[in-house]
């Protein structure tokens, strides 16, 4: 692979595919951490006279939808970076050559969500990967250069992340960010620093067992959290009121526990939880044991004794990755948990050891606390950063290979 930080480009036409999948509500960006961790490589082209076309997705559209366009991103990237930044409503055509022909040296033009056209999805038949190829050639007319800058995204097969560089064989590199994605999660994937502590919330067991299953070999602890932590408690017998979990899931569970045990991996589960009746700002709390709460409530996060219990096995840790909150941290009553944790691995950051954070949960939540911690590493990856643990190689990654 080339890495964008060992080559000059100059004087050229670049396009970058950026991850610009940024949370929104009620029309505001909430987390703008995606965005502004590209800039370095935006600033780097710009200010060797480049033009560079910005290509990224936004949600999961079928169609055009206005709700999801990136006009949104293009006021805020506008404001950050000191050039002129161009918005063109269409993806290819005569609008978007036209404003390609015409950027200058060292302006930034971006193009709408990819996602409105149908044929960034990989084509299931001949006909449909030949309509990815038109547009791979549409959207890289006029272009020199190719950047990957877009990790969170790599792990997806489409036309702007596996396509397109089939058509730069040696002018496609990594951008500065995605190199960093790659060194820091390699490390944590490799090193063989130990003890290794994993913690894994969030509210689907389903969504992360291959994660588990491939942690299971590398950690010595995986500190399971979040309502995904009621599907086990379920299957070792516990009540856990209307708490949620997955019921078609607990012979998973069952499996990941022996496995655990041949392994000789620790997995712990929380031992008490903070509950319910109704998950609000306002909502009237108490503490419990976790396998033995009232049928009319549930719980919502980790509680006092848990977070003790997990301080202590996160402070003598030297390797830690976390991905997925503790609790329903949105909701102040219900943060503690999540808090507590990245406290926890804040300090055992401080005291040596190596973290990385990842999964847009985990780091809305460190954005919500406001306080000043330190961390090894925040990937801007959620499912790129599980898939990167699971497997070899991310589809994205191949393709910028020679
Ligand atoms: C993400 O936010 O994880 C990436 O942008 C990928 O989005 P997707 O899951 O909609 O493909």
């Amino acid at each position: 692979m080339r890495y964008l930080s060992q080559f000059k480009i100059e004087n050229s036409t670049v396009l970058v595919r950026v991850d610009f999948n940024v949370p929104i509500k009620e029309s505001k960006i909430t987390d703008d951490t995606r965005i502004k961790n590209v800039l370095p490589t935006i600033n780097y082209l710009i200010n060797n006279k480049n033009k560079v076309i910005l290509l990224s997705h936004l949600g999961r559209p079928q169609e055009k939808d206005p709700g999801l366009s990136l006009e949104i991103v293009y006021s805020t990237l506008s404001n950050l970076l000191d050039c002129t930044v161009k918005f063109c409503n269409n993806i290819v055509g005569n609008e978007a050559n036209k404003l390609k022909d015409n950027l200058k040296q060292g302006e930034v033009l971006l193009l709408e969500n990819i996602r409105y056209l149908k044929e960034e999805k990989i084509g299931k038949n001949k006909e449909g990967i030949r309509n990815n190829n038109v547009l791979a050639k549409e959207l890289i007319y006029n272009v020199d250069y190719y950047i990957n800058e877009a990790f969170a995204c790599s792990h997806r097969k489409c036309t702007s992340m596996t396509i397109i560089p089939n058509y730069f064989s040696k002018k496609k590199f990594a951008g500065f960010l995605l190199e960093k994605e790659i060194e820091y999660l390699s490390k944590i994937k490799k090193s063989t620093l130990s003890p290794f502590t994993a913690i894994i919330g969030g509210s689907k067991i389903s969504t992360k067992i291959k994660l588990i299953e491939k942690l299971l070999i590398l950690c010595d602890n995986i500190i399971i959290g979040g309502a995904m932590a009621h599907t086990f408690i379920v299957y070792l017998g516990g009540k856990i009121g209307s708490s949620l979990f997955e019921e078609n899931q607990i012979e998973k569970v069952k499996k990941i526990l022996n496995e655990a045990n041949r392994l000789n991996c620790k997995i712990h589960l929380p031992i008490d939880c903070i509950t319910t009746k109704e998950i609000s700002n306002i909502a009237l709390t108490n503490t419990r044991v976790i396998n033995d709460i009232p049928l009319d409530e549930i719980s919502a996060d980790i509680g006092p004794k848990s977070i003790k219990l997990f301080d202590e096995i996160i402070r003598n840790s030297s390797k830690i990755l976390w991905n997925g909150p503790l609790g329903v941290f949105e909701f102040n009553p219900f943060e503690n948990g999540t808090k507590s944790i990245a406290n926890s691995i804040h300090n055992a950051t401080k005291l040596g050891a190596f973290s990385v954070i990842g999964g847009g949960d985990s780091i809305a939540a460190i954005n919500k606390f406001n306080e000043k911690l330190n961390f090894s590493y925040l990937s801007t990856g959620g499912g790129a950063m599980l898939e990167f643990f699971e497997k070899d190689q991310l589809p994205a990654l191949k393709s910028l290979e020679d």
